[in-house]
């Protein structure tokens, strides 16, 4: 390409890298000859995608020549129901990806910043130097979100705030009390987007209440993913809540048929399936902390994680240590461009799954 052309790039973009997402099982089959690949590299759900929905594709109606209803009506008030708000208070999103990068497009500009942690979700920096934006990154206490510190990292230019809670990769949460205070201490002209994509795996206690926070604040944008435990990640499918009036601002901008119908045929099915969310949730904890205890027997440092995912750390290089693992047909996610070149990050998967990965791994210590 000429260097003329780059020249004229958006500022913010030159140094941004692509996505790097897990590698997958296809193209580690094919590259390695492998017969049977195990992905532990993008936190979906190991027990799959939802059966609800799973039974609802098999009758889907052949309506392929037809666009999906724009307005994602059906859907929109299925989780209206579910999160007990109006079908006003939510958007769609091609993937909860989408709804981010909605709100840094409405708000975020050159000569504006953005909020948020160190070790943050890539797409926070992604979508804010999209937008011609600077991100101001705060440092973590324990690898965790010290939202007491943001106040004092915003500048008289900073318009929007990225809460990934739990974070991803670190796996790290923040109580209700923390980000209702961190609400409470800045002014209401920032937008504070708080990332929810594992929302379901937290069973803690003092985890935050959407709705409460949602019924305070109305500079409040909570996003939610069905790629997780719903287990659609193919699909890309997510959803923002909001106040109507910050919803209305979003949807002016969004694409006019972001969200395919199967995937909204899909989600109303996988909201209600209590069974495999129950199933899900079980599983990831029993499993999570086998494998925690397992790593850390092994003599490597693990971060608490509430997600359905662990970031550990041994005396390797993440890099090296994923193509070693990887040449063993197990997919892990090195996560270097995190700023955490010495850690590794793996879903926690099914026993089977979680007890071959510990084998080759060990093998490789
Ligand atoms: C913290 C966090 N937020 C958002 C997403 C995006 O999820 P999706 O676009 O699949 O809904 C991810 C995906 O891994 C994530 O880890």
């Amino acid at each position: 390409m000429s260097a003329d052309l780059l020249q004229n790039l958006n500022p913010g973009i030159a140094d941004l890298h692509p996505y790097e997402p897990g590698k997958s099982i296809d193209e580690v089959m094919l590259a390695y000859g492998h017969t049977e690949v195990i992905k532990l590299a993008s936190n979906e759900n190991p027990l799959g995608a939802s059966p609800k929905a799973l039974a609802k594709l098999k009758s889907l109606p052949g309506s392929f020549h037809l666009y999906p209803d724009g307005n994602g009506t059906k859907l929109k008030n299925v989780i209206a129901k579910h999160e007990k708000l109006l079908s006003e208070n939510i958007i769609l999103g091609n993937g909860s990806n989408e709804i981010l990068e909605l709100a840094a497009r409405a708000f975020l500009n050159p000569g504006s910043s953005a909020v948020a942690s160190c070790h943050a979700f890539v797409v926070y920096k992604i979508v804010t130097q999209s937008s011609g934006a600077t991100l101001i990154e705060v440092p973590t206490i324990d690898w965790g979100h010290n939202l007491e510190a943001f106040p004092a990292n915003i500048r008289d230019d900073t318009k929007v705030i990225f809460i990934a809670n739990p974070n991803n990769p670190t796996g790290t949460y923040n109580s209700h009390q923390e980000v209702h205070c961190l609400l409470k201490n800045i002014p209401s002209s920032i937008l504070v987007v708080l990332d929810c994509a594992y929302f379901e795996y937290v069973k803690k206690s003092d985890y935050v209440d959407p709705l409460a926070l949602l019924n305070e604040f109305d500079n409040l944008l909570v996003t939610k993913s069905f790629s997780k435990i719903q287990g659609l990640a193919s699909a890309r499918i997510g959803y923002g809540i909001g106040q109507p009036e910050l919803i209305e601002v979003l949807n002016r901008i969004r694409q006019p048929f972001n969200v395919n119908s199967f995937a909204q045929e899909l989600a109303c099915e996988a909201i209600n399936d209590k069974e495999h969310i129950k199933k899900s949730i079980d599983l990831n904890l029993a499993e999570g902390t086998f494998l925690f205890a397992e790593l850390t027997q092994l003599g490597l440092e693990c971060i608490p994680s509430v997600g359905n995912f662990i970031s550990f750390k041994g005396n390797f290089n993440g890099k090296e240590m994923f193509t070693s693992l990887m040449e063993k047909g197990v997919v892990v996610r090195p996560i270097d461009l995190y700023g955490m070149p010495d850690f590794l990050r793996v879903t926690i998967g099914t026993h089977q799954e979680n007890v071959r990965f510990l084998a080759e791994l060990k093998g490789l210590l």
